[in-house]
């Protein structure tokens, strides 16, 4: 059920599909300001290790969640993977190339949106589809933009504006707009985070139904249990930080399509999230411990 290395696949295993995503001993180090003027001013500060020696293999249409204690490092992890972040130390490598900045194979859906306002949700998925492929004729633009918005339910929106829209709403357009670009991986930073509980729970069924459809590798940060359970293949466990590691990775084995009902039925599914609370508790705990001795 469990792999205790990350690298569990070799590369000499030829029942093992190769990776899409390496993931190579990835450290993430942000500079201590030390410049003239912090040192005249007094306010130099040390380097800080986010992250230290990650590696992880992630494999063509899979599912992946990674959890771990707030500021570990999840967000800079996905965000080096977006190219929208350097690595300090490591590689990242992207069916086999070297991830060196943003691109079009991988879309992003942020927690807070970040639609632009001024657009419609039409406009929105138009903007990054044209600028993704400028080539693209109106119609085929028009036919792609219509199939995404079909797609996340938005069919009677086109012409709304971000702000005519609920949070869950807008969060439709976060995910069409990235969808809409097809990537070969959908990166989301705690895409449901900023919604109410019910809204949430429509969105996670959504998002289900919808990676039925696609089958993308999935890259998601989660601080839900529930949420990486039914939605998973895999769930990453990030220690805290700094120097954060990956301390397990856990398989998740529930046969698809999925529903809340019948995973709570599977037989691994109570040990799953036995494992993933204790896990959280334990990290967040010794976060607190060390805040409180400080
Ligand atoms: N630009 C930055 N400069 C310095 N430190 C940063 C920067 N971005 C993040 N950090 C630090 O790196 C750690 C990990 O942050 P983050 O990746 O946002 O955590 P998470 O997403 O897991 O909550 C935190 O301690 C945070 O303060
Ligand atoms: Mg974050």
């Amino acid at each position: 059920m469990r792999s205790a290395s990350v690298n569990s696949s070799s590369p000499t295993d030829q029942s093992s599909p190769l990776p899409q995503l390496s993931i190579r001993n990835v450290s993430k180090v942000f500079p201590g300001k030390r410049g003239l003027f912090n040192k005249l001013s007094g306010k130099t500060s040390r380097d800080f290790v986010a992250i230290e020696d990650i590696s992880l293999e992630i494999e063509p249409n899979t599912f992946v969640s990674i959890i771990g204690p707030s500021g570990c490092g999840k967000s800079t992890l996905l965000n080096m993977i977006a190219g929208l972040s350097s690595i300090s130390e490591g590689d990242i490598l992207l069916n086999g190339a070297p991830i060196t900045g943003p691109g079009p194979d991988r879309g992003m859906v942020f927690q807070s949106y970040a639609l632009m306002p001024w657009m419609t949700v039409e406009e929105n998925l138009r903007f990054a589809v044209e600028t993704v492929d400028p080539t693209l004729s109106t119609k085929g633009a028009n036919r792609i933009i219509k199939e995404y918005i079909q797609l996340v339910g938005l069919t009677g929106a086109e012409r709304k504006h971000p702000h005519e829209l609920s949070g869950g709403m807008r969060q439709r357009v976060g995910i069409a707009r990235a969808l809409a670009i097809n990537p070969q991986i959908l990166l989301m930073d705690e895409p449901f985070g900023a919604l109410d509980a019910l809204t949430r729970g429509f969105l996670q069924d959504e998002v289900e139904r919808i990676w039925e459809q696609q089958r993308k590798t999935v890259i998601m940060i989660t601080h839900s249990i529930d949420e990486a359970l039914l939605l998973s293949d895999r769930i990453v466990m990030m220690t805290r930080g700094p120097a954060a590691r990956v301390d397990e990775v856990l398989e998740v084995p529930f046969p698809r399509p999925r529903n809340r009902e019948t995973i709570e039925q599977h037989p691994a599914y109570h040990a799953l999230k036995a494992e993933m609370e204790s896990h959280l508790f334990r990290e967040t705990r010794a976060v607190e411990e060390a805040r409180m001795s400080r």
